[in-house]
């Protein structure tokens, strides 16, 4: 029931764009790719639409959805003030990874996509097929991430397949992502702006458009009694086995891969690739130069690979915070539900 079509640069696809926006204006949702993960997209003013994406994903009604737009002149028709530091990112990151939180206008947007809050997250995505399909369009789209709540976020089409076949009618497969982590989001109603989710937009980088920017823990996100970002309180991005985090440390790691063995776990290892040769069951490196571009980019189709395997248990090393290894960190926390595995002596 679920078509999954290619889209390539080279050749004339106006005819699968047309079904595309065909399908959204008749109120359905498509999936397409963009430089982060792929989205799961319907007509951000229609809320009968918006409501079959949450159907469709199994996502809680309480999590909002960004809204996706083609250019930055369209931001005035949903944002009642931009604030000065938002106009300056826009002009700096878009199209690109950021998404940017602001006050929403009355009555414009589906009450879906807020789930009741005043605000509203952003977003002009860097896609060719994205940047063509809301330009065809002419409306606002929004879109989570493609997956079934609760799974990695989608870096390819096939995955999108894996999680939502017969779900929905349309993929627009555009190959994989580029970035392969979610966009930083950053909310820019408060002083200073706060990133809410770490992503390929690092804060060093938003840092030196608009001065000082907050970076909260994982931790200190979820103290908040309603929580800044709604999506945070969720596990995320969970494989079936159970993640724990170690010290990227050769002698700790090959403990605990003999320690698990040994209590009869089948162990997943997800780490550089220097440590392919430590005897874990299943290994899925992450590269061997450790830059963290390259890591983003394959962190979530390692996770779903450890999902095809029988692992009983996934070990992930940790890496550094700078730059996006912010955004790594925190996707593997989260995968982890901040669990770190304990070598007991
Ligand atoms: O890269 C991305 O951002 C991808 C692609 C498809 O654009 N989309 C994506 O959407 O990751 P989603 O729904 O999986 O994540 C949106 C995150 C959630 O954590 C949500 O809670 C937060 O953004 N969010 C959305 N609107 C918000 C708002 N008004 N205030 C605070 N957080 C918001
Ligand atoms: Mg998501």
């Amino acid at each position: 029931k679920t078509s999954c079509i290619s889209v390539r640069n080279s050749v004339d696809n106006s005819e699968i764009y047309s079904q595309a926006v065909d399908l959204l204006n008749e109120g359905e949702v498509v999936a397409f790719p963009t430089e982060t993960v792929y989205g799961l997209g319907a007509v951000a003013t229609d809320d009968e639409a918006v409501k079959k994406i949450f159907a469709a994903k199994g996502r809680p009604s309480d999590n909002p959805l960004i809204v996706h737009i083609g250019s930055i002149e369209e931001v005035s028709y949903y944002i009642e003030e931009v604030p000065e530091t938002a106009k300056l990112c826009m002009e700096k990151f878009w199209p690109g990874p950021l998404t940017i939180v602001m006050k929403a206008k009355k009555g414009i947007l589906a009450p879906s996509v807020t789930a009741g809050l005043s605000t509203v997250g952003l977003r002009m995505p860097d896609h060719p097929v994205a940047l063509n399909l809301l330009k065809e369009l002419k409306k606002p789209v929004a879109a989570p991430s493609a997956n079934k709540s609760g799974k990695p976020s989608p870096t390819k089409a096939n995955h999108v397949e894996e999680d939502l076949q017969g779900r929905i009618p349309l993929i627009l497969d555009g190959g994989t992502t580029g970035i392969g982590l979610e966009s930083t989001v950053l909310d820019v109603t408060v002083t200073p702006p706060a990133i809410l989710r770490p992503g390929g937009v690092t804060r060093e980088m938003l840092e030196n458009v608009i001065g000082e920017v907050l970076q909260p823990s994982l931790s200190e996100l979820n103290q908040k009694e309603t929580p800044k970002a709604p999506g945070m309180k969720y596990t995320h991005y969970a494989p079936n086995a159970p993640v724990f985090l170690i010290q990227q440390d050769r002698e700790t790691v090959k403990k605990a891969i003999r320690q698990l063995q040994l209590d009869g776990e089948i162990v997943a290892l997800i780490a550089p690739s220097k440590f392919e040769d430590l005897k874990a069951n299943f290994f899925f490196s992450l590269g061997s130069n450790l830059i963290m571009e390259e890591i983003g980019a394959k962190l979530y189709d390692d996770l779903r690979a450890c999902d095809k395997t029988n692992a009983t248990i996934i070990l992930a090393t940790a890496t550094s915070t700078d730059g996006v290894g912010a955004a790594i960190m925190n996707r593997l926390e989260k995968a982890a539900g901040q669990k770190w595995f304990q070598i007991h002596e």
